[in-house]
């Protein structure tokens, strides 16, 4: 249920059977069967479609620290909760942010622009206070570890804003020029914006639909995994997403095309061939 009187996502029609059926389908369109255990989260989670226009809406009071606390009851791997989020509402910011994110303006018209981070500076006050140097963390694998932590804490969020009748993006081009973020939001060293989340309400207006997946039998390998089926899989759901795309107006484009041109080569990288650098510049001297 919504907090404020806003527009439910769009709801498939009829009663609960068939809402589960029409969201198994509009999410792989293929035979999948829909059966299976079904309650509202799983509907929510299913209902998934990124937001890219919002309303000026503010957020109820409490939603952030609502998102915050669902984004906390994560897992996290050995409890070292290596992430944090920078919240911004300050319109200038978020201005300055979409300036540096590729200048996508759904980052300046959304209410709330989150900057989820790979956050290792609170063990280095640990070690400092314990007069150690944790040269444990010069390697990838505690970068990594930050990273699912900081992804595992955003979903989290995510669905709650979703449950609430919010809509969200995440933003990898926070990534675009990580110094200038760091340096925007003040992040001290050893911490990283890792990737960014608008969250609003969404413009009734400028609906967007659930895009379809990779089928199952794509992603899901029983035992052990199955390569063999996998190119003809593949080439099946390329014309499904061709079809959603030009029911949304969208270019129209096979997956194998958009997959492969977004990283054909280090220009198409957009800079971030130099991650390395950058994260070591931002006090993570990963090896
Ligand atoms: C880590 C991450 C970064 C993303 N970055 C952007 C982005 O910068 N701009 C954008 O419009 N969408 C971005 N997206 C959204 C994806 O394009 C979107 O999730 C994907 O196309 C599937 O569409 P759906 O979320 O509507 O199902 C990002 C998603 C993820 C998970």
């Amino acid at each position: 249920m919504n907090l404020v009187d806003q527009p439910d996502p769009p709801k498939v029609a009829g009663g609960e059977a068939e809402r589960q059926t029409e969201l198994i389908r509009l999410r792989y369109r293929d035979d999948m069967a829909a059966d299976g255990p079904w309650n509202e989260v799983i509907a929510t989670i299913l209902s998934h479609r990124s937001v890219r226009a919002f309303l000026p809406t503010k957020l109820p009071a409490g939603t952030l620290e609502r998102l915050v606390a669902a984004a906390s009851a994560a897992s996290t791997s050995s409890n070292l909760q290596t992430w944090s989020v920078v919240a911004i509402e300050d319109q200038a910011r978020k201005d300055r942010l979409a300036i540096l994110g590729a200048e996508q303006k759904f980052i300046s018209q959304c209410p709330l622009f989150l900057v989820w981070c790979v956050d290792h500076s609170r063990l280095h006050l640990a070690g400092a206070e314990r007069q150690m140097t944790l040269g444990g963390l010069d390697y990838l694998e505690p970068f990594m570890v930050g990273v699912v932590d900081a992804a595992l804490a955003a979903q989290n969020a995510a669905i709650a804003a979703e449950s609430l009748g919010l809509g969200f993006v995440y933003i990898g081009a926070m990534r675009n020029r990580p110094e200038d973020v760091a340096a925007e939001l003040g992040l001290p060293s050893g911490v990283m914006g890792l990737f960014g989340m608008c969250v609003g309400y969404a413009d009734p207006t400028r609906p967007a639909d659930i895009k379809v997946r990779l089928p199952q039998n794509a992603v899901l390998h029983r035992e052990q995994y199955h390569a063999d089926s996998m190119p003809e899989v593949i080439a099946a759901y390329d014309p499904r997403l061709v079809e959603f795309q030009r029911e949304q107006a969208m270019r129209e484009t096979p997956w194998t095309k958009l997959a492969t041109e977004r990283v054909k080569d280090i220009e198409a990288l957009r800079g971030r061939d130099r991650m390395r650098q950058a994260l070591n510049n931002l006090g993570f001297p990963i090896r």
